[in-house]
């Protein structure tokens, strides 16, 4: 086992990578896809345990985690706040000490409350790393990537691509986290589409053209990319009338052929709601992408994993 030890203690923001940072983790999730490699890297992470702790719920992101630590030769950890000491008083950093005090010197924290990544960096045990796998509306920067992987498994270059995210932006980390990935790598045709009440209208961390102009905002575009309505994270009268949100800016087959660029990309971090921001027969569009990010995501938190580990050179 080659060298340990990683100038980075953590990855919490898309906004803290150089574009050359960001390609190369691209590239090492790229080794990740090959047929064998979870053979070929199972002792990349040998004798290390990593925890994961979701403090919000999650499927894609949770267990690609897991997958991604476990094919790297990783124990796994699961720890549920729900039931576990904090519910009588330990606090999540002292959690992470005693996490740390059993060996543990990872850990993947996703949770609701923006600025949590900050404090726990800080106060972590020097040894120990830290990846974000979602902080409230701010940031999912693991999603970030492997909505670049996707999109650059089917197109050599970004830069000159029109992308349109569509749906609730102003409440969605992914949104963040795909767009600054996005821009760093030269994108310059974003446009944000929705209605305003979903529109980061005054958020400058989101690059990008905001309109509520469907047909305007998926004209000539590449890569199209839906949002669910985070419900979860509006307060009640934010959110728009269904009946009317799913005619205004749910999508379709027939609209997406007929208004975007010929061989447009859909994708969408999921869960969908079918039938709200996309109609259900988009699962089996030749163009929709939505499984293949979910395969992704294990392969770029596997390269997150081995970088974070100071282990990048045994994949490069
Ligand atoms: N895209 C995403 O974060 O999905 P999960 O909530 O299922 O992890």
């Amino acid at each position: 086992m080659s060298q340990r030890s990683s100038d980075r203690q953590s990855f919490t923001d898309i906004q803290q990578l150089q574009a050359a940072e960001l390609r190369s983790l691209i590239d090492a999730a790229r080794k990740f896809l090959r047929p064998g490699s979870s053979v070929q890297y199972r002792n990349t992470l040998r004798g290390e345990a990593i925890v994961l702790a979701f403090a919000e719920p999650s499927t894609r992101t949770r267990f690609s985690f897991e997958l991604a630590a476990k094919r790297l030769g990783a124990d796994v950890v699961n720890f549920n706040p729900l039931h576990s000491s904090q519910k009588k008083g330990e606090t999540l950093i002292d959690t992470f000490h005693t996490f740390a005090a059993m060996g543990s010197r990872l850990f993947v924290v996703r949770h609701a409350q923006e600025g949590i990544m900050a404090k726990l960096v800080n106060h972590l045990p020097d040894s120990c790393r830290l990846v974000s796998a979602g902080e409230g509306c701010r940031s999912h920067p693991t999603q970030g990537l492997l909505d670049i992987l996707t999109i650059l498994n089917h197109r050599n270059n970004l830069e000159n691509l029109a992308v349109a995210i569509v749906g609730d932006i102003v409440h969605s980390r992914v949104a963040r986290s795909t767009l600054n990935a996005l821009h760093l790598l030269g994108v310059k045709d974003i446009r944000l589409v929705g209605p305003k009440c979903f529109l980061p209208i005054e958020d400058n961390d989101v690059p990008g053209i905001p309109t509520s102009d469907l047909r305007d905002g998926l004209s000539h575009a590449d890569v199209v990319i839906a949002l669910r309505i985070q419900r979860e994270r509006i307060k009640g009268s934010e959110i728009p009338d269904m009946n009317d949100y799913r005619k205004r800016y749910g999508l379709n087959r027939q609209q997406l052929e007929k208004y975007t660029a010929s061989g447009s990309l859909l994708l969408h971090p999921g869960p969908v709601n079918w039938g709200v921001e996309l109609d259900p027969e988009l699962i089996n569009w030749d163009r929709s992408l939505i499984r293949e990010q979910v395969r992704n995501g294990v392969a770029v938190r596997m390269a997150v994993l081995s970088w974070l580990m100071g282990a990048h050179d045994e994949v490069n």
